[in-house]
């Protein structure tokens, strides 16, 4: 699989994953434009042969102790197949470059596949949100992630250390994943 930084022209395919993976509650179209063009954050999409796989994004403002995963998604077609891990860690390297100690995300309740995901990368439950996700009506599980205790398990090197270079973006205050 080949991870890159999004650009501008990924976002019109980017816009059609949104809306096929959260139907319910898809980001618009302006909001992901500023996303991807943000320098407080990067989106990281993963394509093959032309046709989007996955995209991902990280806030992690440079120098900041604390960054937000804000989104993964991966092509219902391409799933279970370690896509969604390794958009993942390509996050977590970024946020981990940009000096970043600690990482949070919001979870659905009702995503098992989500949270065993960010659980097994090394992510605690710290809190509930209830009712986060409207119109649906669900439950937000936050999560935290010690960066430092998962460079080490991964071999990530620390901050500014080039681990995850690429141009940048994401700039939503909402972490929604
Ligand atoms: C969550 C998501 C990104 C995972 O992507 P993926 O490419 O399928 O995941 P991977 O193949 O990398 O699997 C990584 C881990 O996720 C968990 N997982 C993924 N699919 C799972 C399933 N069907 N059942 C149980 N666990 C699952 C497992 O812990 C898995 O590790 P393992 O393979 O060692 O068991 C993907 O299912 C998706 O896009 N879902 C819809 C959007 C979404 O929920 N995004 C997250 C919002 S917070």
């Amino acid at each position: 699989m080949t991870l890159r930084t999004a650009a501008p022209d990924d976002l019109a395919a980017i816009m059609r994953l949104e809306r096929e993976t959260f139907p319910t509650d898809a980001w618009s179209e302006p909001m992901l434009r500023d996303e991807i063009a943000s320098p407080h954050g990067r989106y990281v999409v993963d394509a093959e042969a032309g046709r989007l796989l996955g995209y991902g994004g990280v806030r992690a403002v440079a120098g900041a102790p604390d960054a937000d995963i804000q989104t993964i998604a991966v092509a219902a077609e391409a799933r279970g197949r370690g896509r969604g891990r390794a958009l993942l860690r390509e996050l977590l390297a970024t946020a981990r470059s940009r000096g970043a100690r600690s990482v949070f995300l919001e979870v659905r309740d009702d995503n098992p596949n989500a949270t065993a995901l960010y659980a097994s990368e090394g992510f605690a439950q710290i809190g509930r949100r209830p009712r986060y996700y409207q119109p649906d009506d669900v439950d937000a599980i936050v999560m935290k992630l010690d960066l430092a205790a998962w460079a080490d398990a991964h071999g990530v090197g620390g901050a500014h250390s080039g681990a995850s270079a690429g141009a940048d973006a994401g700039s939503a205050a909402k972490g929604w994943c």
